[in-house]
């Protein structure tokens, strides 16, 4: 596990965006693995400014996410899927047929889950993925007491994780308590693993991910079994390293 500290968050998004483009510049055809949440807005930003500078192409990628509310429809703005469309996909030139994201809203959800590592394995596997890291230390929606070797599936959402995300939703708007993620062993898979977390918020996940024990109360310790794991964070998420 490589950790990379930089001074902001905007450094931060610098750093990540730089791994995506080498990676898309290296192989087209690369197939992406991506992230919600507040991290990557402007990793994204930059990737979005690089696709219309000429730079890369998404043409000829193709991506996964991470996960998903169940029970939102895609539409919903505060789905994962929706987030997506808003903040990347529209911007740039992925294939839409291209871009995977787990249905949420699956009428049988574990076969879902199935075809979801399945569609994975059959694109060749991730070539690298992008993560974030809850104060809890999952990553995706693996929550802590996730098992390490977990596939794709659905997943409960602790009270932490629920009340963290309450900021994205209307006061008094029914919030999801349940979840489709990649597993931890899915993610383990990807060839480069790219874990941004930026605020002092982080800083005790990140502690507990780089120098802790690996160990299912933080998932993301799982990463430092991990033979190309990037982790960049800003000072403040830095902060309790020793
Ligand atoms: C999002 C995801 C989550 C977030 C994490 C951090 O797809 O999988 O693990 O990365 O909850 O969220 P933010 O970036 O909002 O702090």
């Amino acid at each position: 596990m490589k950790v990379v500290i930089k001074e902001d968050a905007a450094g931060v998004a610098r750093y990540g965006a730089d791994l995506f483009r080498d990676q898309l510049q290296r192989k087209p055809d690369s197939v992406l693995g991506l992230a919600t949440g507040s991290t990557p807005f402007s990793l994204y930003r930059l990737l979005i400014e690089s696709n219309q500078r000429g730079e890369i192409s998404f043409a000829r990628a193709t991506s996964f996410n991470l996960d998903e509310y169940m029970d939102l429809p895609p539409e919903h703005p505060q789905s994962y899927w929706h987030f997506m469309q808003k903040h990347l996909f529209a911007h740039i030139d992925i294939d839409p047929a291209r871009t995977h994201v787990p249905p949420g809203n699956a009428v049988d959800p574990i076969s879902a889950c199935n075809d979801y590592e399945r569609a994975i394995q059959a694109a060749g596997g991730i070539d690298i993925q992008l993560l974030g890291i809850g104060r809890n230390g999952h990553i995706g929606f693996n929550e802590p007491t996730s098992c390490l070797t977990s596939r794709t599936r659905v997943k409960t959402l602790t009270r932490e994780t629920i009340d963290d995300n309450a900021r994205f939703f209307a006061a008094g708007e029914p919030q999801p308590h349940l979840s489709i993620t990649m597993g931890i062993g899915t993610i383990m898979e990807a060839r480069l693993v790219v874990l941004l977390a930026t605020g002092e918020s982080k800083a005790s996940a990140i502690k507990a991910m780089v120098e802790g024990p690996v160990s299912a109360w933080c998932p993301a310790s799982a990463l430092q079994m991990h033979p190309a794991t990037v982790v960049i964070v800003d000072r403040a998420a830095a902060g309790a390293l020793s």
